[in-house]
């Protein structure tokens, strides 16, 4: 574990933005124990209890030193989020201090290691039907405890519900779209539309899309897709951001920002090239779904004067197969931003979650900014504001540099 005191020198901070984060901190196991507490509330659609817990866990994640009785009420107790009643006056932060875990279950878990609350909820039937509802790709917790209400439990249960086709060897079928091959081998799927990822789909494809992604198949997946973009626009740049460039050894998906390398040309190269690589990637079998395709939508073209906000595409990507192994599935999410966006867009994807949720918070607040991946702007004039480097950013909204892998809040 990385416990040097400057890595940890901010660890009371309010905002996510100003604590240093390892991926695995020395209270790990308590941080566990809470995600319960979490995903409980979470999965009962009670989300500004949730919230609260979220907020204690990731001020925990910062927190240098095993916790013990003792420590906790010197200093564990006084940090922000954790036992802490209301007495902000200004409403934006209420809503965020206004639920907190109680300071009796972290005590609880330093006695006996586990809360007794989170022992209930691993027990209830109901826990586990929603958590594994809620697995399938596109079902929220509205939706399981919907399909939870009319009597389904299992992934069985949604299969007939879903009415997903079962192969005679009882393994389940992805139904086929139409494609011709041209005689060079090009693939031209006879329907026009990308086909989407649909809950029947994400069934099938469920046990690809939960397994975990190595690092190194990550990078294999990066270089394929940035040899096809290669082809199609010469002179892009990317970098692999999410839970990768955190330095997490296993991801759930792969998230890539991409821009050209060419600043004076006002992002012409880049405009447009999210859908052209989509449909490329889909034409060479290697996207077979698409989840969310934006920035071509009638609504988007209003504002073509200039060119505003990032093109992103959601889509299920799958490696193709060197045939010696088995290859799976899995979530790829491109975000394509101008040139000048392009650090913006890697500092608001790069996470987590919480770093970014309390980044655009600090700037609103503190330094009357507006941060989106897609630039910074001045709230009182709409000024708006493109670092040219990630580091930049960070000065820019007056934050002490935290490297990536410290970003884990
Ligand atoms: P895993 O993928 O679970 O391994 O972790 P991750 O941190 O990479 O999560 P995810 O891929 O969901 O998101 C990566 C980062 O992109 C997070 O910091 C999110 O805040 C951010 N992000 C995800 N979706 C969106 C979106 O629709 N818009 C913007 N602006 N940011 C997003
Ligand atoms: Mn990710
Ligand atoms: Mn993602």
């Amino acid at each position: 574990l990385v416990t040097s005191p400057r890595i940890f020198s901010n660890y009371t901070a309010r905002y996510a933005c100003l604590r240093a984060s390892p991926l695995v901190c020395p209270n790990q196991a308590l941080a566990a124990e809470l995600g319960v507490l979490y995903l409980h509330r979470d999965l009962e659609g009670k989300a500004v209890n949730a919230l609260g817990y979220q907020r204690a866990i990731s001020v925990l994640k910062a927190y240098p030193r095993v916790i013990t009785l003792e420590n906790f009420d010197t200093e564990v107790r006084h940090l922000p989020y954790i036992g802490e009643k209301i007495q902000s006056k200004v409403t934006y932060l209420q809503h965020t201090t206004s639920s907190h875990p109680e300071v009796e279950q972290i005590k609880e878990f330093i006695r006996f290691g586990v809360i007794e609350e989170c022992q209930t909820i691993r027990a209830s039937e109901r826990f586990w039907s929603l958590k594994t509802l809620t697995s399938v790709h596109g079902i929220g917790a509205t939706t399981a405890r919907n399909l939870y209400s009319i009597g389904l439990r299992t992934l069985e249960d949604m299969e007939r519900y879903y009415d997903v086709p079962v192969a005679d060897d009882g393994t389940l079928k992805l139904e086929e779209e139409e494609v011709i091959y041209t005689p060079n081998g090009k693939r031209i799927p006879r329907q026009a539309r990308l086909p989407d990822l649909s809950t029947k789909a994400a069934l099938v494809l469920r046990n690809d899309l939960e397994a975990s992604i190595s690092r190194e198949e990550v990078e294999e997946m990066h270089a394929v897709v940035m040899a096809e973009l290669e082809e199609l626009q010469p002179g892009c740049v990317s970098t692999i951001v999410g839970g990768y460039r955190r330095g997490k050894l296993q991801s759930n998906d792969v998230d890539i920002v991409f821009s050209h390398s060419d600043l004076r040309s006002g992002g012409n190269q880049v405009k447009g090239l999210c859908r052209k690589l989509v449909q490329r990637l889909y034409d060479r079998g290697l996207v077979t779904h698409v989840t969310h395709l934006s920035g071509f939508h009638a609504r988007d073209a209003m504002r073509t004067s200039h060119w505003d906000s990032l093109e992103k595409a959601l889509t299920i990507f799958i490696l193709p197969s060197d045939g010696t192994q088995k290859r799976s599935h899995r979530r790829l999410d491109l975000i394509f931003a101008a040139p000048e966006a392009y650090w913006t867009g890697v500092v608001g994807w790069t996470g987590s979650k919480m770093f970014e949720r309390d980044l655009r918070l600090w700037a609103k607040v503190e330094k009357g900014m507006k941060f989106d991946s897609s630039g910074i702007t001045r709230r009182h004039d709409s000024k708006k504001f493109f670092p040219k480097s990630e580091l930049e950013v960070f000065e820019f909204l007056g934050l002490e540099w935290i490297d990536p892998t410290l970003r884990n809040a």
